[in-house]
This record gives C-alpha cells, sequence and structure tokens, in this order.
C-alpha cells in the first residue's frame, strides 16, 4: 500500500490510460479523484473504481474550469494528466484549425492543469504528463503530434527546474489498445493494431495497464524527476 494517506488526481481518469492508471493507484491505497469532460464517462469509472473514488466534470482546455476544479479537489499529492485530443493529417491540406484545437487540448491543457494545481500539490508530490511516441517516430500525417508531443516532453523537462522539489515526468506511450480509437470501424481498427503490431520488437500492441504502471513508478519513485518514460514495444529500434 504504496501510496496510504496519498491523494492522487488523474485529468482524464475516466478512460484508457488514465483509468487503468486510476486502478492502479486505488490498488496501492490511494485516494484518487478522476475528471474529465463528459459526466457518463466521470459515472462509470466511479463504477468501475469504487465508491471511495471522487469523480468531477472538467475540461482541462478551460483556465477557469481547471482553477474551480483544483479548489474544489483541495491540497493533494500527486498529478497524473492523460487526457488530450489528437489530430493525424497530411501537412499541406490538415486544416490550421484543427491543428490548433489539437494544440489546446494536448499541450495548453496539460499545461493549464499544471498552472491550476499548483497552488494545492504538496512539495513531496510529483506531476506526470502524457506524449506519445510519434513525438520522436512520427509516421507520415503526424507532424503535428510530433510538434505536441515534443513540446510537453520539452515543458516537462523546464517544469521539473521550475517546480522542484515537486518532481515533474512525462510518460511516453507507444499503441495502446484504448477506447480513443473507438470511433474507427472494428475491422480498420484491428487491421492498424495487427499493422502495428508486425513492426514491432514485441510483436504486440500495448493494454492500458502495461502504460498505467510507469505513471506508478514514476509518483513513488523520489529520484526521478525530468524524465521522458518511452513504452512503445520498441518502435523507436523498428
Ligand atoms: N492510445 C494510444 O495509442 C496512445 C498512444 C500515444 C499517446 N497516447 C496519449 O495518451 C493519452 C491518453 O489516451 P487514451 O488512449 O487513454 O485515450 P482515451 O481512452 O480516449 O482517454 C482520454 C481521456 O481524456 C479525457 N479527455 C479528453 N479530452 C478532455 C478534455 N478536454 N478535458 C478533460 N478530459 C478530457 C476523456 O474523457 P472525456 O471524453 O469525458 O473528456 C478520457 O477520460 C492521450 O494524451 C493520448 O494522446 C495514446
Amino acid at each position: 500500500m504504496s501510496f496510504q494517506n496519498q491523494r492522487v488526481v488523474i485529468v482524464g481518469g475516466t478512460s484508457g490510460i488514465g483509468l487503468a492508471a486510476a486502478k492502479s493507484f486505488v490498488a496501492q491505497g490511494a485516494a484518487v479523484v478522476v475528471a474529465s469532460r463528459s459526466q457518463a464517462k466521470v459515472d462509470e469509472a466511479k463504477q468501475a473504481l469504487g465508491a471511495q473514488v471522487q469523480g468531477h466534470v472538467l475540461d482541462f482546455r478551460s483556465e477557469d474550469d481547471t482553477k474551480a476544479f483544483f479548489a474544489k479537489v483541495g491540497t493533494f499529492d500527486h498529478l497524473v494528466v492523460t487526457a488530450g485530443g489528437a489530430v493525424m493529417g497530411p501537412f499541406d491540406t490538415l486544416p490550421t484549425a484543427d491543428v490548433r484545437a489539437a494544440f489546446d487540448s494536448k499541450f495548453w491543457g496539460q499545461y493549464l492543469t499544471v498552472k491550476a494545481a499548483l497552488p494545492y500539490i504538496q512539495k513531496t508530490g510529483s506531476i506526470t504528463l502524457t506524449s506519445g511516441v510519434y513525438g520522436s517516430r512520427p509516421p507520415q500525417g503526424a507532424s503535428t503530434l510530433a510538434a505536441i508531443n515534443s513540446a510537453v516532453e520539452g515543458l516537462v523537462r523546464g517544469l521539473a527546474v521550475d517546480l522542484a522539489p515537486i518532481r515533474v515526468n512525462v510518460v511516453s506511450p507507444g499503441l495502446v489498445d484504448t477506447p480513443i480509437y473507438s470511433g474507427m470501424d472494428a475491422a480498420s481498427r484491428q487491421a492498424m493494431f495487427q499493422h502495428v503490431a508486425d513492426t514491432l520488437p514485441v510483436k504486440h500492441i500495448a493494454q492500458a495497464e502495461e502504460i498505467a504502471e510507469a505513471y506508478v513508478y514514476l509518483a513513488k519513485n523520489t529520484f526521478t524527476t525530468g524524465t521522458v518514460i518511452q513504452i512503445e514495444g520498441g518502435a523507436l529500434l523498428s
């Protein structure tokens, strides 16, 4: 029970990687707060995680909403952010408005969340953000995600210095089977998962639980800051 008497806030903790991280923190004794935009997802997550978990509706793109959220939550120990929208497409035809919207979500949302959390996070605590393997190895059509993920990783290095002794790190996942792909039809999704799995040294894509472990490690290990944890099945080598 490594997180007994500690509070962990997970923005994006109602689905996918964030929900898996929430389960791991709960299993290790933490008092967990999850937040995301949809009341339905918040309710489902609370049901999955247990009655002791708190849930709030939050759109992390709004500075006012993030400030009001943390004022409600109060003092806590560890912040995890897994929320974030993305966009893919050819650089020359992808509408600039879509690219800005992706930055507003995955970069500015994480930035605003950290800023609003600061008055409430313990100095002995930690902050863990989320980037992605396309920051280091973009396929065609991923230049926006390459830029966003690299910006998040740069921000983390700066914040590890600026916010010390609070530790600040980032998890960079490869392809993970989560509801982020629920908009695709089942056959195309399965074909995409299989194609990526075939290219990876580990020959499979990740389950959310395999990525969740990294957030728990980063909250726990008091000698780790300014680090990017890459969990990508060997994608950087293939
Ligand atoms: N899955 C992958 O293959 C993969 C690979 C590399 C990187 N990543 C990154 O990992 C992170 C988590 O992805 P995932 O696969 O776990 O996705 P997911 O299952 O879709 O979960 C995303 C979570 O973020 C919340 N969210 C989205 N926009 C939000 C907003 N504006 N304000 C507050 N909450 C918001 C969603 O809930 P609501 O809809 O209720 O807001 C949901 O709880 C993302 O940053 C993603 O880019 C994922």
